[in-house]
């Protein structure tokens, strides 16, 4: 079989289970399995495939037509331009997420800098800003011990050990430490939303790091009022959340002695993240 008819049956097998990017999909699957560009697969749509990448690829693609993630099959996504190792035990890392860090990279350039992130999954944020910021220390926290394994072995890839630490910790039992910045990008989806998800996030990332509670603001308040003690006088608190949350959240901030300084929005002119001063 050549890589075109490979494709097509790919595509096929996807479309019928109702995989709106199936044709994408199945391209991304078959590069990854060559490891080869997607653009060089195109342009040599008549070469044979190998038996065993034949079994491979129709392994991978049964499964993302029960709607598992791409990420999750190919076990890597892109953040910050760099390839980020992930399992179902981690939450994808989103683009929006990238604001957030693209926001503390601006803020805190050439500076030395002690910070914290709350709920670290995969490590996407504080490995992202730590590349960035070459002066910068800090620790990465996960209530999920697998999501802290999953991390360690992003700082490990990205040659970044040195500067980070991961603890699979509840934000609870945080203690003794000022930090100049904490990051959190927490669950933020009201329990009786999660139903509503797509099959893709629903059925396969972890409900722990979606699950914010009755009203989505369980994991953001915590995280508030976390950081009243563990930050420095006039440390910044830069924390993700959802649609609609930005004035409960405000409310919580000021009421915290939290001086908002930034919001961030997403493309849809959405604020999806909140930069505060704490003004003890
Ligand atoms: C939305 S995910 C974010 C993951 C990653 N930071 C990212 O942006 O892709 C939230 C993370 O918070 C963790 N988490 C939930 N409750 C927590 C708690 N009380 N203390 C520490 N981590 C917690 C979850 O296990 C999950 O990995």
């Amino acid at each position: 079989m050549n890589i075109s008819d490979l494709l097509h049956s790919g595509s096929k097998v996807l479309r019928l289970n109702k995989i709106k990017t199936h044709q994408l999909d199945s391209e991304i699957v078959l590069s990854n399995l060559l490891k080869k560009q997607r653009e060089n697969l195109l342009i040599n749509l008549k070469q044979n495939v190998a038996e065993n990448v034949i079994f491979k690829f129709e392994k991978l693609i049964s499964r993302r037509a029960t709607r598992e993630p791409l990420a999750y099959i190919l076990k890597n996504k892109e953040f910050w331009s760099k390839d980020f190792f992930v399992n179902r035990n981690t939450l994808i890392p989103r683009p929006e997420t990238e604001l957030l860090c693209e926001n503390i990279v601006r803020i805190f350039k050439n500076k030395s800098l002690y910070l914290l992130d709350i709920g670290t999954g995969s490590g996407c944020i504080i490995l992202s800003i730590l590349t960035e910021i070459k002066k910068a220390r800090g620790i990465g926290i996960d209530i999920s011990k697998r999501a802290i394994e999953v991390a360690k072995k992003n700082s490990n890839k990205f040659d970044l050990s040195g500067r980070v630490k991961f603890l699979n910790k509840d934000m609870d039992h945080i203690h003794g430490y000022k930090f100049d910045l904490i990051v959190s990008n927490p669950p933020y989806i009201k329990t009786t939303d999660l139903k509503s998800l797509s099959d893709d996030v629903k059925r396969f990332e972890p409900k722990i790091a979606l699950d914010g509670g009755k009203d989505g603001l369980d994991v953001i308040k915590k995280v508030i009022y976390k950081s009243r003690t563990i930050l420095k006088n006039l440390g910044l608190l830069a924390l993700e959340i959802g649609y609609g949350q930005q004035h409960k959240v405000s409310q919580i901030l000021k009421k915290q002695n939290f001086k908002e300084e930034l919001f961030v929005k997403d493309y849809k002119n959405n604020v999806r993240c909140i930069i505060a001063k704490l003004n003890n």
